[in-house]
């Protein structure tokens, strides 16, 4: 039996709705297994920058230092998109929360799922068995370069050190070694000097582990071959904004960004986060898909050792897409059910509802 504490960063546009239902879920978890969870409400985003001026509020950063782990709903508001000279913006509490934190690894996992291979735009036999796990860098390179304006000239640097690359690299091996074994650098070697960096590290470090087999992608051919042939895929290793793209890219393998959850990790701590936005079109409507943050509860779970309760949730989440009790994203609007629905028929298998062989 755990006690944990949770901070529970619900951010903006549907952000609540579908955190709410990930509350949820883990609450039937520690009903069903005796567990302690402490959820602990912090504000961030533009919500934050609403009440306090600050995307990333000194309390909310304090809360999730102490926290066990971090749940993340989702940021962002159009009012801040549409306004390119915005000074302060919501983006910047996610990548400072990152940075702070020393979350490096951003650990993303696609799969092609059975029953909603008709709902993926791309054929059934393409995509049916493709399962990949991305390890996208998420503390260097663009993202966090220098960024200025100089005249009529706007620049963002690239950087990364052999230390930046080296550690998710290793991660990334030793996640294709309980995997099928091989690995995809995902880089622009043929341009780009901090990619041919890449190569070299992942090259040095290739012989620690001699049962994976590694191969290099240029970026853009990787991006053709996400869609042409994704089941060649096992581990892809990539810098921070080719693993933004290409992730959101690889959805449309799994039938909706509504499924895809997120872990990211670094030395201490840990965050978890569906890998798509506050999606403010359909903010308050209740129609949100949260299979993608229970998903990223169950990647909590699991990193906190509780490997059977993350195994129930998934079956759960498994359990709801078979049975079609989803929200419209990925049925017709008439026969969709809602973000609670969807939410409390997972939450109810989880109790011991529905489920085959519980
Ligand atoms: C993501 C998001 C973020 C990113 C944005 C909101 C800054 O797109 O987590 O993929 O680009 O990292
Ligand atoms: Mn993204």
């Amino acid at each position: 039996v755990l006690n944990k504490r949770i901070a529970v960063l619900a951010g903006d546009g549907i952000g609540p709705e579908v955190c709410q239902e990930a509350v949820r879920v883990l609450k039937a978890v520690s009903e069903k297994f005796g567990h302690e969870f402490t959820f602990d409400r912090q504000p961030m985003g533009a919500c934050a920058i609403e009440a306090t001026g600050d995307p990333l509020p000194d309390q909310t950063l304090e809360a999730c230092y102490l926290a066990d782990a971090i749940l993340l709903g989702a940021i962002g508001d159009p009012k801040y998109d549409n306004n390119p000279a915005a000074k302060v913006r919501p983006e910047q509490g996610l990548l400072k929360l990152r940075k702070s934190l020393g979350l490096y690894a951003n650990i993303r996992p696609v799969t092609a799922y059975e029953v909603l291979l008709p709902y993926s735009p791309l054929k059934d036999a393409r995509i049916a068995g493709a399962d990949m796990l991305f390890f996208r860098e998420l503390t260097g390179g663009i993202y966090f370069g220098e960024k200025g304006r100089i005249a009529d000239s706007a620049y963002d640097h690239c950087t990364y050190s052999r230390f930046e690359i080296a550690r998710i690299a290793h991660l990334a091996f030793k996640a294709a070694q309980n995997r099928r074994g091989k690995l995809t650098l995902v880089d622009k070697a043929n341009v780009l000097e901090t990619s041919r960096l890449w190569r070299e590290v992942v090259q040095e470090i290739s012989p620690s582990y001699p049962d994976v087999a590694v191969d290099y992608l240029f970026v853009d051919n990787a991006a053709m071959q996400l869609i042409l042939n994704p089941k060649q895929f096992d581990v892809i290793l990539t810098e921070n904004m080719f693993g933004d793209i290409l992730s959101d890219e690889a959805s449309v393998i799994a039938g909706s960004l509504g499924l895809l959850p997120s872990a990211s990790v670094g030395e201490t701590a840990a965050l978890f986060e569906p890998i798509h936005g506050s999606y403010p079109q359909a903010k308050g409507k209740n129609i949100a898909n949260p299979i993608a943050m229970i998903l990223s509860a169950a990647m909590m779970l699991e990193h906190f050792g509780l490997q059977q309760e993350a195994d129930l949730v998934r079956r759960s989440v498994q359990v709801a897409l078979d049975k079609k009790i989803v929200t419209q994203d990925l049925t017709p609007p008439t026969l969709a059910y809602s973000t609670e629905q969807v939410g409390a028929f997972i939450a109810y298998c989880v109790l011991g509802g529905a489920v085959e062989g519980l």
